[in-house]
């Protein structure tokens, strides 16, 4: 019998495939379904400290191999938050956090409330690829990093796992400052800069212009930013860029990641997602003579 439960760090799931924010983690049903579907895990869309509308319309668009989106982090706020988590009491995977801020205050503020919520862990939301002032400004810095990590570990016990970006500078140097400031794991990579003109009307189609690429295209770029982060760290690393199929998951932790998030493939083959993922793997560990996630974690580093 193959086992397929992983840890990053403290957390214990029982299977590698965990939704991404953004995506269906802004309400509690949603994440229920989401949970009963079979993730092993749950990250909520990023949350701030004050309600934010986000952009008007256009903010997302189907583009070649992925998805383009610029929704400028629409939220509820951190007070307003608390009504979705006080009702997911019965949800049994863990349910990650995620936030976004301007600087380090505003980072351990927001994750000391995510903690007092009774939430799993943290994610950092460093790296949006477009929002000014919450972004990469912060993400593109390794002494920022350092900074909001260590401060967000002085107030926090739960894990704590920055997200990264491949959007500026080398992704290990970033990976570095966040393990030296404390952090439990890493995630990579964040939606990649990106753009999409309509030649009709000869202007760029989403209101913000820039916006966040994700999906199939980006797979590449963020295989290889797991590979090189799980070659230079000791702490582990989640893989997030482009995950569809089980062949996918597969690739990634042959990278040398634990676990893998997924975002786009929610929208192209629903909510199955994850259950079809965690069924091709084992048959895949099976076939290959792999007991466990570890025996095949990034056998390709060798
Ligand atoms: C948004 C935030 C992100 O971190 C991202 O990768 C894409 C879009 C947003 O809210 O606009």
């Amino acid at each position: 019998m193959v086992n397929i439960g992983t840890r990053i760090s403290e957390l214990k799931l029982r299977n590698p495939t965990i939704l991404a924010s953004g995506i269906l983690g802004e309400t509690s049903g949603s994440m229920k379904r989401v949970a009963s579907c079979g993730a092993g895990a749950i990250v909520t869309k990023s949350i701030g400290m004050k309600p934010r509308e986000g952009y008007p319309n256009p903010t997302a668009v189907e583009i070649e191999c992925g998805i383009l989106n610029s929704m400028g982090l629409p939220n509820p706020g951190i007070e307003e938050f608390k009504k979705e988590i006080d009702e997911i009491d019965e949800i049994d995977i863990p349910v990650i956090g995620s936030i976004f801020g301007k600087d380090e205050k505003e980072f351990a503020f927001l994750a000391k409330k995510m903690e007092e919520y009774g939430l799993d862990a943290i994610e950092l939301n460093l790296s949006c690829p477009h929002a000014r002032g919450y972004g990469l400004e912060i993400g593109s810095s390794p002494d920022i990093v350092r900074e909001v990590v260590r401060e967000v570990k002085k107030k926090v016990s739960i894990p704590v796992f920055p997200k990264l970006s491949a959007n500026a500078g080398d992704i290990v140097d970033i990976g570095k400052a966040a393990e030296e400031g404390g952090a439990d794991g890493v995630v990579a990579i964040n939606s990649l800069r990106a753009m999409k003109i309509d030649i009709h009307l000869k202007k760029p189609i989403l209101y913000n212009r820039v916006g966040g690429y994700s999906g199939k295209g980006i797979k590449p770029v963020a295989v290889r930013c797991v590979y090189e982060l799980s070659r230079e760290l000791d702490i582990p690393v989640i893989g997030v860029g482009g995950v569809e199929t089980w062949e996918d998951a597969v690739e990634y932790i042959l990278a040398g990641a634990c676990a893998v998030q997924i975002g786009a493939a929610v929208y192209y083959r629903g909510l199955s997602v994850f259950a079809e993922i965690c069924e091709g793997m084992k048959r895949w560990m099976e076939e290959n003579g792999f007991e466990s996630i570890e025996d095949f974690r990034g056998v390709a580093l060798k």
